[in-house]
């Protein structure tokens, strides 16, 4: 549904987005998941058509975005940065606007107009000025401009932004409904929108790939290693280095100033080991604990370090 090929994005001499290829089959929900600057909103607006790439192709629905650009719109829902929400019109009056630019036939206006105020949970709302709502709602405006003509794809830059949680839960089962019939990139910073709503997840840094796979995919190649959190009372002089002098012990990090993530891999041995050295050094163990975001592991891993055997 979606080709991406070799993509690239440079803004004068700063590298944007560079060689991004991947592919998407109907259905399919990517997470495009990066720190900030990475390059999702770069790589979103040129799928879209909204700027044109420095170099590479990508095609959506068969259309080539540099030849089709406007069966390309047509095929696409597009939720940006910051929606251009008009915010002297109500919710139904705008909605109403969008579905004609987007040639939604006069027989189907009615249906598709209570579909998107219904999935998006703006019936209440619908006969507002969209500026008199609160943010979480002009999100949900977005959100519903962006499904109402049943696109194919869906290209949601950060839809869960600026939202409570409860409404952060309802957009992601919303997102979790469309899949199968409709095929969505997501970008997000958030790891647990990833593991709750993708299928796949792709993580940039920079503008370059660092991992793209599956969520247990990019989670099992840490599952050799965990990581322990220790909290101790004090910290003795070459308590660092006396943990990470331990054999197993992969990487100890300082947190703040009495707490520490050590990786480590051997489990159960190399836990009493560490327990063992912690109490002997005189530090006063408080916790020491297993963290469980592995997900959020990976991500950091990718995006901090220089990655390892980087595939050109
Ligand atoms: N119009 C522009 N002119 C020059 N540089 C730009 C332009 N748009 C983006 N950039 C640069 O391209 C890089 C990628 O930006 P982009 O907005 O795609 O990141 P992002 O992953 O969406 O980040 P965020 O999480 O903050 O939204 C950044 O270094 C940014 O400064
Ligand atoms: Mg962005």
């Amino acid at each position: 549904m979606i080709k991406v090929e070799h993509l690239s994005k440079v803004y004068g001499n700063r590298v944007a987005v560079w060689d991004l290829s991947f592919d998407l089959k109907k259905g399919e929900i990517l997470g495009f998941l990066g720190p900030n600057g990475a390059g999702k909103t770069t790589t979103m607006r040129m799928i879209t058509g909204f700027i044109p790439p420095s170099s590479g192709t990508a095609t959506v629905a068969g259309y080539d975005i540099a030849e089709e650009p406007l069966k390309v719109k047509g095929e696409i829902g597009y939720l940006c940065e910051a929606p251009p929400v008009y915010r002297e019109m109500s919710v139904k009056s705008y909605l109403k606007f969008v579905a004609r630019l987007k040639k939604v036939p006069r027989s189907r206006m009615n249906h598709c107009l209570d579909r998107a105020l219904q999935l998006c949970g703006l019936e209440d709302v619908a006969g507002r000025v969209i500026g008199n709502l609160s943010k979480g709602y002009r999100q949900r405006v977005g959100l519903a401009q962006a499904i109402i003509h049943k696109p194919a794809v869906l290209i949601l830059d950060e839809p869960t932004v600026g939202l409570d949680p409860r409404q952060i839960r309802d957009i992601r089962s919303l997102i979790t409904e469309l899949s199968g019939e409709q095929t969505v990139i997501l970008s997000t910073h958030i790891l647990p929108e990833v593991t709750v709503t993708c299928s796949r997840v792709i993580i940039i840094s920079e503008g370059q790939v660092v991992a793209e796979d599956t969520v247990e995919g990019l989670t099992e190649g840490l599952s050799k290693s965990e990581t322990m959190t220790l909290r101790v009372e004090r910290t003795p002089e070459g308590f660092q280095g006396a943990l990470a002098a331990l054999d197993q012990v992969v990487d100890v990090a300082v947190e703040s100033p009495n707490r520490f993530q050590v990786r480590l891999e051997g489990g159960d041995a190399t836990r009493a080991l560490l327990a063992n050295t912690v109490v002997r050094s005189g530090a006063g163990l408080l916790e020491m604990a297993r963290s469980t975001a592995t997900l959020e592991e990976v991500f950091l891993k990718l995006v901090t370090e220089e990655p390892e055997g980087e595939v050109a």
